[in-house]
């Protein structure tokens, strides 16, 4: 079983979009995004099911997520991450997602998070 198989995709992509909207308002990140947030929300939502078992929607459309190497152009020091995860924990503990998979998804989030950190 993976955590994708336990979810309704909903519940995760209505996450994803309170997390954007939220980081959208964040003045401590938002300057960094280029602005279209329905296009980076999609973007995540393909993501975060391939992270979770589900099927390589991201890979498919954009090939290997290399995140690191795509987070170059934005400088991410412990404060930016800090702020990420924020906000990613804000809109886990208040989705629909069984309190399980919110807690897992966080914790390797944590862990992605510190791997984007390169300044
Ligand atoms: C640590 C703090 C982070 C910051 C400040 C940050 C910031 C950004 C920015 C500015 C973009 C570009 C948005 C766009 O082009 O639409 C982006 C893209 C993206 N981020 Fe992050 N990010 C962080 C962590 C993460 C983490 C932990 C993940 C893992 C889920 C992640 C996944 C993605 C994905 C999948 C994209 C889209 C890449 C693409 O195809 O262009 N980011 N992020």
């Amino acid at each position: 079983m993976t955590p994708y198989e336990v979810i309704d995709p909903t519940d995760l992509y209505d996450m994803i979009d309170y997390f954007y909207e939220r980081v959208a308002e964040d003045t401590r990140i938002n300057h960094l995004f280029p602005g279209d947030f329905a296009e980076t929300s999609r973007k995540q939502k393909q993501f975060l099911t391939q992270f979770l078992g589900g099927p390589s929607l991201y890979t498919e459309e954009h090939g290997h997520p290399m995140l690191r190497q795509r987070h170059l152009p934005f400088t991410i020091t412990q404060y930016e991450r800090d702020a990420w995860l924020e906000n990613m924990h804000i809109a886990l503990t208040s989705s629909r997602l069984d309190k399980d998979v919110q807690e897992y998804l966080y914790e390797r989030l944590k862990l992605t998070a510190n791997h984007m950190v390169n300044a």
